[in-house]
This record gives C-alpha cells, sequence and structure tokens, in this order.
C-alpha cells in the first residue's frame, strides 16, 4: 500500500506530539477515501509538520483550492487552531464603524492611551488564483509570478500616489540587486530574509528555488510594500511611525484597491474560508496589524515570558521586533499584534489592536519592574 510507512510514522509522530495540530487533526480513515491524486496532494500539506513534529500548525496548503477539496482534514485544523466551530465561515470586512471598541470619533489613536508616535505596520497575504500555492511552485512558476508582477508594479510606479521601484532577486532579472543592496533593505525591514533558515517553510517546499522569483516592491515614501515569494504570493503592508492607526489601514485598504483592479491579479478566495493563504493560521483575513512598544517593566527580566503571559489572554501576540521567533528588543521594545486572522473581520482586528494596546500599556504601567 502506498504511504504505509507515512501512515505508520504520522501514527507515532502523533501520540508524542499533541501540539502538532495537523497530525492530531489527521484520520487515516479519512485518508483512505481519496484517490492517489488528493492523497498525494494531502501528504504534501502535511510534510512540514511530519518533518518538524515540534510544530504548532504542522501543514501548509499547496494549492489555492487545497482547502476546500480537503475540507474534512482543515475544517479540523481550523477548527483546533482558530477555536471556531467546524462549519465555520468567514466574511471580510474593512467597514470601521459599528464595530465595539473604535473610540466615537472613529479615530484609533494611541496618543489618547498616552503613547508616542510608534512603529505601526498592517499586512496581508494574498495569492493569485492562477498559480499553485509557494509550496507546490516550480522554479518557473515563480519567476513567471515575479514577471507577472512587475508588469502590475510598472503601474504603481507610474503612480504618483505610489511611485518608488522593484527590487528583485532573481538573477539576471533587470531589477536585480546586490548582495549588499539586498542585506540593506533586509537591515530596513524592508525586504525578507532568506527563508532557507526557516525549516518549516523548507521542509513545505514554499523556501525552494532561492532567490528566483523573489524580490520587493517599495513605494517611494517606503510606507507601502509588497513582497513576492515569501510564504505566501504576495505580501503587502503599509507601515508608518505615528499614533493614528487609521492611516495605515485605510491606506492597505486603498492600495490593495489599486492592486486588485489590475489586469492579471485575481487573489484566491474561498467562499467559506475569505482568503486563502498558504498558511491555515492566516487564512481569512490574511491579516496582521502590529505595532512595537517598549514595555521595559514587563520584560524587565530580559525575556518576553511576562509580557507574552499577560497579552495571551488579551487576545496578542508578542514577537522580537526582527520578525517571528526572533528576541526581543535590548530596550525591552517587542512587537504586538492581536493573534486572530479568521472569523474576525479586518475592522474589528485593527480595532483590537487598539483595545489590547490600552490594556497592556495599562499593565505596564502598574507593574513593579
Ligand atoms: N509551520 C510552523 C508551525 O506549524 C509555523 C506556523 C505559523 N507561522 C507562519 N509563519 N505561518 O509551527
Amino acid at each position: 500500500m502506498p504511504y504505509e510507512d507515512t501512515l505508520v510514522r504520522i501514527a507515532a509522530l502523533k501520540a508524542d506530539h499533541p501540539q502538532n495540530i495537523a497530525l492530531q487533526s489527521f484520520d487515516p480513515a479519512y485518508f483512505a477515501t481519496l484517490n492517489a491524486d488528493g492523497q498525494s496532494r494531502l501528504m504534501k500539506c502535511l510534510n512540514s509538520g511530519i518533518e518538524n513534529p515540534d510544530s504548532e500548525m504542522g501543514c501548509y496548503a499547496c494549492q489555492p483550492g487545497d482547502y476546500d477539496k480537503f475540507r474534512p482534514f482543515f475544517a479540523k485544523v481550523l477548527a483546533r487552531y482558530h477555536k471556531v466551530p467546524e462549519d465555520a465561515r468567514h466574511t471580510n470586512d474593512w467597514t470601521l464603524e459599528g464595530v465595539d471598541g473604535l473610540p466615537a470619533n472613529g479615530v484609533l489613536d494611541i496618543a489618547e492611551l498616552g503613547l508616542p508616535a510608534l512603529s505601526m505596520r498592517v499586512r496581508v497575504g494574498r495569492n493569485l488564483a492562477d498559480f499553485p500555492l509557494p509550496g507546490s511552485m516550480t522554479r518557473d512558476d515563480r519567476t513567471a509570478l515575479e514577471r507577472r508582477m512587475m508588469a502590475a508594479f510598472d503601474q504603481l510606479i507610474a503612480d504618483p500616489d505610489y511611485g518608488g521601484a522593484y527590487h528583485s532577486l532573481t538573477p539576471g532579472n533587470p531589477n536585480a540587486i546586490s548582495e549588499d543592496e539586498y542585506q540593506a533593505l533586509v537591515d530596513a525591514h524592508i525586504m525578507f530574509k532568506d527563508m532557507g533558515a526557516d525549516s518549516y517553510l523548507t521542509a513545505a517546499g514554499i523556501a525552494a528555488d532561492w532567490p528566483h522569483g523573489r524580490g520587493c516592491y517599495v513605494s517611494e515614501d517606503r510606507g507601502f510594500i509588497i513582497w513576492v515569494g515569501e510564504e505566501d504570493h504576495l505580501r503587502i503592508m503599509c507601515m508608518e511611525r505615528g499614533t493614528v492607526l487609521n492611516r495605515v489601514f485605510d491606506r492597505l485598504k486603498v492600495a490593495l484597491g489599486v492592486v486588485s483592479g489590475i489586469d492579471g491579479l485575481d487573489f484566491a478566495m474561498s467562499d467559506q474560508y475569505g482568503v486563502v493563504t498558504s498558511c491555515p493560521t492566516n487564512l481569512g483575513t490574511g491579516m496582521r496589524a502590529s505595532l512595537h512598544i517598549a514595555l521595559p517593566k514587563l520584560t524587565a527580566d530580559g525575556t518576553d515570558k511576562r509580557a507574552k503571559d499577560i497579552a495571551r489572554p488579551l487576545g496578542l501576540s508578542v514577537r522580537g521586533v526582527g520578525g517571528e521567533h526572533t528576541p526581543i528588543g535590548a530596550d525591552g521594545t517587542v512587537d504586538i499584534s492581536p493573534s486572530a486572522r479568521f472569523c474576525i473581520t479586518e475592522a474589528e482586528i485593527i480595532t483590537a489592536l487598539y483595545k489590547g494596546i490600552a490594556l497592556l500599556k495599562a499593565e505596564e504601567d502598574r507593574s513593579g519592574a
């Protein structure tokens, strides 16, 4: 029987790794109902979690249709991770009016909380419907997607609201940048790091063919950025140092409308699940809204443990300012973001960031060092 060894391995890993959501959600009886093509596709989704049994999630979708095609598996995964019912439906909505916790004037201004201008950022993951997701792309797919995006970027660059330039890591690309230029963009928190360092992305096939098809568009004012070829085809983001969260949120909403209006850019969507992303943790909105805040008292022991313990019940994730799995800054600066992405609206996420920061700031102020 094909996959016999893998099924034995999964059963053994499942017993030892209760935190691995993909392994816990895998049902061999359901797997047995799939035809050969379905079995190979589903196994591909699970590979990262098998090779990295310490995973929290442990799987990635590899085709835009995977969430719907393998619903009996993904419904369990999504229910476990996002704490929603298995038949949950997602609705996208950027309208702030009427969202619980929105100040009466509609402005999410952290100056009202006694905070100074901070570095704030909202990003969304998006994938093009016409290409396999990054885990299943060939090198030619990756460079074809980049070429398609470069034609779209020409339109943004010609638009005075955006301008800027596209920078490519693909050898031979007319916009290719040098190793030093790439490092400078990484240091400026504009470009993403070499994905080969991430064992989850590597086992998923998402880091393959590096650096082909990888690059980033940066607007003239550097406040609007699109990554090409990271965990999702596109990571589209707005960032700014300021106090009013609406500024990055509204700008991203407008820019997304412009990008999705460009010919040839159809984003992968699921009727039931909303925005399709490689990782089930991002499904639905694909949105992460964050800001960098110094919490010297809550991090006085040099770790983010206390901040995390206080932030978790508030629905907030804490991480280092250098990205996922990075340590906190020397002055106790951490990156805070609402954890929810699925079965929550975009407007609720940005409001949750404001509400969460208010509570976290109160904890910091009250805390003895
Ligand atoms: N695949 C990893 C895990 O299952 C990371 C998941 C969340 N992070 C992400 N970048 N999608 O633990």
